[in-house]
This record gives C-alpha cells, sequence and structure tokens, in this order.
C-alpha cells in the first residue's frame, strides 16, 4: 500500500490527533535542576554566563527549593562554591560547606524533594582539576579518599543521592564502600558515567570558577570521538555499585543515549550541560529562534534518544509550560 492510499499527513491534521500519535512525552518528572549555591548570606546573584541562573547562599536557596517542588520538579542537583581555595580543596569534604548546609536546609524546609550532590574537587582546588595533583599529575588514587570523604559529608547532610563527576577510575567503588561504612546504605550514587572533556561545559565554569588553571580535563573525562569507551564506563560504574548513570553532555552525545538505554536496565539520566543551554539563549538573542521553542525540541530530542532523567537549566521553564 503506497500513495495514494497510504497518506502520512492524516496523523497530523489536529493538535488533537497530533498530540495522540505524539509518542514521546515530557513531564516535569523528568527534570532535575541544578542549583549553585555559595557561602554568606541573602545572596541571590545573577549568574553572568549562565541566563536565568543565579549563585544563592544557604539562606536564599530554600526559597527556590520550594518553588521548584511546586512546580513538580523532583529533584535538584546542587553545585558548590566554597570560601577559598585550596591545593587538594579541603572545604569539599568540610560538614560546614555551603552544600552540606544547604543540603540540610532544604531537606528541612522541602523533605519531599530528591536533593542530590556534585562530588567533584575542581571548584575547591586553587588549579581547578578534578583530582589531586602529584609533580604535575592527577593522582587518581588519593583522589578517591578524597572524593569518599566528600560524599560521606554530603549524604551525612542528608543527601539522597551523590553524583560523583571527577571522572577517576574506580570511585564509584570508594564511594559506595565509605558510604556503607558509615551507615549510609540509603543513599543513591548518580555517577556521571559517561562525561568526555567538552568545550559545551565553558559557561558553567565560569558560574562554579572551576576552569583548570592550566591545561585541560582531557586525561581523565572522555575523548568525543571514542564512543565505544563510554559503554565500558557506564558498565563498569553499573558494576561497582551506581544506582544510576548519565551521559554527559546530552545533545552531541544522543547516539551515546541511545546506545546505552538499549543496553542497561538502570535509570539513564542525562546532562543537558550549559553550554547546550546558553547556545539556545544566545542564538534567541539575535533573534534567530524562540527560546520556547528551541527548549522543547530539545528535551524531546533527549527524551526520545533513550533518557529517563534529564538534568536541565531549563526545568523551571519546561516545567511551567507542562503545568499549563
Ligand atoms: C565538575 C562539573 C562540570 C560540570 C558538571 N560538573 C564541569 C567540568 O567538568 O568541567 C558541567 C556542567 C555544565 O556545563 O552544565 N567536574
Amino acid at each position: 500500500m503506497t500513495f495514494p492510499y497510504t497518506r502520512m499527513r492524516r496523523l497530523r491534521t489536529s493538535p488533537a490527533m497530533r498530540r495522540l500519535v505524539g509518542q514521546t512525552r515530557l513531564s516535569a518528572s523528568d527534570f532535575v535542576y541544578p542549583l549553585f549555591v555559595c557561602p554568606g548570606r541573602g545572596v541571590k546573584e545573577p549568574i553572568g554566563s549562565m541566563t536565568g541562573c543565579f549563585h544563592f547562599s544557604v539562606d536564599r536557596v530554600v526559597e527556590e527549593a520550594r518553588e521548584i517542588a511546586a512546580l513538580g520538579i523532583p529533584a535538584v542537583l546542587l553545585f558548590g562554591l566554597p570560601e577559598k581555595k585550596d591545593g587538594v580543596g579541603s572545604e569539599a569534604w568540610s560538614a560546614e560547606s555551603a552544600v552540606c548546609r544547604a543540603v540540610a536546609a532544604i531537606k528541612q524546609a522541602v523533605p519531599e524533594l530528591v536533593v542530590m550532590t556534585d562530588v567533584c574537587l575542581c571548584a575547591y582546588t586553587d588549579h581547578g582539576h578534578c583530582g589531586i595533583l602529584k609533580d604535575g599529575r592527577i593522582d587518581n588514587d588519593a583522589t578517591l579518599e578524597r572524593l569518599s570523604e566528600m560524599a560521606v559529608a554530603h549524604a551525612r547532610a542528608g543527601a539522597d543521592g551523590v553524583a560523583p563527576s571527577d571522572m577517576m577510575d574506580g570511585r564509584v567503588l570508594w564511594i559506595r564502600r565509605a558510604l556503607d561504612e558509615a551507615g549510609l546504605t540509603d543513599t543513591a550514587i548518580l555517577s556521571y558515567a559517561a562525561k568526555f572533556a567538552s568545550a559545551f561545559y565553558g559557561p558553567f565554569r565560569d558560574a562554579a570558577h572551576s576552569a583548570p588553571a592550566d591545561g585541560d580535563r582531557k586525561s581523565y573525562q572522555m575523548d568525543p570521538a571514542a564512543g565505544a569507551q563510554a559503554m565500558r564506563e557506564i558498565a563498569l560504574d553499573i558494576e561497582e555499585g551506581a544506582d544510576m548513570v548519565m551521559v554527559k553532555p546530552a545533545l552531541a552525545y544522543l547516539d551515546i543515549i541511545r546506545q546505552a538505554k538499549d543496553r542497561f536496565d538502570i535509570p539513564l539520566a542525562a546532562y543537558n550541560v550549559s553550554g547546550e543551554y546558553m547556545m539556545i539563549h544566545a542564538a534567541a538573542e539575535k533573534g534567530l529562534c524562540d527560546v520556547q521553542q528551541t527548549m522543547l525540541e530539545t528535551l524531546i530530542a533527549i527524551k526520545r534518544a533513550g533518557a529517563d532523567i534529564i538534568i536541565t537549566y531549563f526545568a523551571k521553564d519546561a516545567a511551567r509550560i507542562m503545568q499549563k
């Protein structure tokens, strides 16, 4: 059966018909909203490199968390800025860090919201690398100790999940063991399993003050050309005890998301990163596209590729549309 008996346009004749056959459905429940917390009081400071995003002090982040929960978004992912940086990033595992205090404050005020934390040293080290440096090189195994302490500190503060984003080998196993030894058996691990060394992190590094002072992250984050390693990275993290895994960034890696979805039975997250977010805002500012339409098309593409969870700075804007 072909034309004129078959007409594909029959299923596009009205908005209701298109809705009926539109297989990919976005919902506020798909989203995780990233938040940046900083030291101080009364701070809600716009982030220059990221339209619509703010640095919040602990006292101000609570009202934001309430708004996020009211929009039907189930989870937030916290990034922290330290009071001061040093060679090893010691504020990362302090119980007094802005992140630990924010976790406790949010869990107390909005207990129904899932609170996850980014576990990585880059915002806390003065050299901006995600690991401990020894003779100018990343010391993988020494870094694992620090990351484990950081994860335990966040979990003790009440985090429902910890999300290691450093890309050291073995960190999921070490963190799981440390959490369990501390009696924190219910804290979930969302691993940034397939995280690529990407130029799309640019606006975030401005926001988190976490750009490496020299060099790049190519000795630990994945090479965009080496897609097959992504499946091994994910398989290893699942074996080490990850409860959820992530592909990051999302848009230039939709093929990786699809492969992971087909291969693994585990909740799969995709991180729609800062550069992907700001590309749309920047284009819209130039009058080249409509933010809302481009945003929705992008989020649907990530979901269609196979993501169960989408971490996105668009979460609030998209959830608002879905509430209508
Ligand atoms: C920390 C980290 C980064 C992002 C999330 N966690 C930056 C990096 O690896 O350089 C990027 C998030 C974004 O761009 O939105 N390691």
